[in-house]
């Protein structure tokens, strides 16, 4: 399982990625800037591939929400994910980025009837599967494919009601989420969609929350679903073609200390719970939705310092970037590491608040933590593991523009995304 510095590291000194120094891409590009590195995305992809390679079939969805942009889609797409959409505007970015229609699914809970046709509509047969998650969706998504005389191929997603020990905004298996269909509930929709001309139940899904740090909820998810299916499979009468399990695997958010589940275990859960071996014999595609798992520790965001303000106790360090650009600290309490970009040794360390200028005080990125009392107006930092959820959930409070995006790749950088500009902040106000 990745950690912050498994792909960046100090060469001469100066924080790297593939042999090329941040300090270089700052000084054309300017602060603040979300830097990936390619083997940072590909190499957990590749583990994840090959430990799935004993399944029969197998596809890797990769979650779009966790890092939307395009360059990143295309990167992925190349070397075989999928993906795994929430909203019509994924579903765009999926098209622009070329992700094959039997690679990909829609989960979410408010798909809107356009939104369903543009998953009808992808490619020359639709998406591969559009995960239900209530009844009155399933419903809509047959008017909707009858009205246009296409056919929907779904699956139900499962609300298993299994404690996923994870930060309660971003568990997604309890009876208390929204998300899902209990098993009452996925057995009633069964019945019904038997009837549905235009509706294809195809498989089954779940995902029961994110960075989980055991792999004890999944293990206990993936059999809550095992049992569902054959359930399912008698009130359709004929067998399931997928089983999707979800995302959520966790990643070390910290330098030191235990490291989250290794992804080879996982895939051997997997393969144990639907393999050759299972009671499944292999017979289902096995589909999974790693979002962070993929792109945490391919990313950082780099800042500079503007001001140090001295306190007895402790010091502010004010940042460029700001909770609009990483706003993981402040609404979850996640921690980032804070790295310099220049490595120094000079100077004590001391307690510090790192904080951006947004008026808020939740605008803080770290607290009390020891960094060099010579750090100073003009140096930059790094808050790693910074590549999943950062940029993609990055906004413009503050009338602040949202930070440019780079990728590294092959030994050369490229700007995969500008800086938005002023012009960019007003698009579409009208005075
Ligand atoms: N599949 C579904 C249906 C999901 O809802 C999610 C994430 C994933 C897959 C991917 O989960 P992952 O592998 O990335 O854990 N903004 C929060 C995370 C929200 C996750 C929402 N759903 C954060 O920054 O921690």
């Amino acid at each position: 399982m990745s950690r912050p510095l498994d792909f960046f590291g100090y060469q001469n000194g100066q924080l790297s990625a593939g042999g090329i120094e941040l300090s270089e891409i700052t000084k054309k590009v300017g602060t603040p800037v979300y830097v990936y590195s390619a083997d940072g995305f590909l190499s957990p992809l590749q583990a994840l591939q090959k430990g799935l390679s004993p399944l029969r079939e197998s596809t890797i969805c990769y979650a779009v929400k966790s890092n939307s942009s395009l360059a990143i889609l295309k990167l992925l797409g190349s070397a075989g994910a999928g993906a795994d959409l929430v909203s019509g505007g994924e579903l765009y970015r999926a098209k622009l980025a070329e992700i094959a229609p039997e690679k990909i699914v829609f989960s979410g809970v408010g798909k809107t009837a356009e939104e369903i046709l543009s998953g009808l509509r992808y490619g020359p047969n639709g998406i591969y599967s559009f995960h239900v998650e209530s009844i009155e969706e399933l419903k809509l998504i047959q008017e909707t494919a009858k009205r246009h005389q296409l056919t929907a191929r779904v699956a139900f997603r499962l609300n298993p009601n299994i404690n996923p020990k994870t930060h309660p905004y971003i568990s997604t298996g309890l009876k208390r989420n929204k998300f899902g269909l209990q098993r009452e509930e996925l057995l009633e929709a069964a019945k019904l969609s038997v009837n549905m001309s235009h509706v294809q139940l195809c498989g089954l899904s779940i995902h029961i929350g994110s960075q989980l740090l055991s792999l004890d909820p999944l293990k206990e998810a993936f059999l809550a679903l095992s049992q569902v299916i054959g359930d399912v499979e008698a009130i359709i009468s004929r067998p399931l073609e997928f089983a999707d399990l979800g995302g959520g695997v966790g990643v070390s958010y910290e330098l030191k200390g235990p490291r989250p589940p290794r992804l080879s275990d996982y895939t051997k859960l997997i393969v144990k719970a639907f393999g050759a071996r299972s009671v499944f014999k292999s017979r289902l595609r096995v589909l999974i939705e790693p979002g962070r798992t993929l792109s945490a520790n391919a990313g950082v965001l780099v800042t500079q310092v503007l001001f140090r303000k001295h306190r007895r106790k402790k010091d502010f360090l004010i940042v460029d970037a700001g909770m609009n650009d990483l706003i993981r600290p402040a609404l979850y309490q996640s921690k980032h590491a804070v790295v310099p970009v220049r490595r120094n040794s000079r100077g004590k360390s001391f307690p510090t608040d790192l904080v951006g200028p947004v008026c808020e005080s939740s605008d803080c990125f770290a607290s009390e933590i020891p960094l060099s009392s010579q750090l100073q107006a003009g140096d930059q930092l790094a808050l790693l593991s910074s590549g999943a959820y950062g940029m993609s959930m990055a906004g413009t409070y503050n009338s602040r523009v949202r930070p440019a995006e780079v990728l590294i790749k092959d030994g050369q950088w490229r700007v995969i995304r500008d800086r938005e500009t002023l012009e960019d902040l007003v698009r579409g106000e009208h005075l």
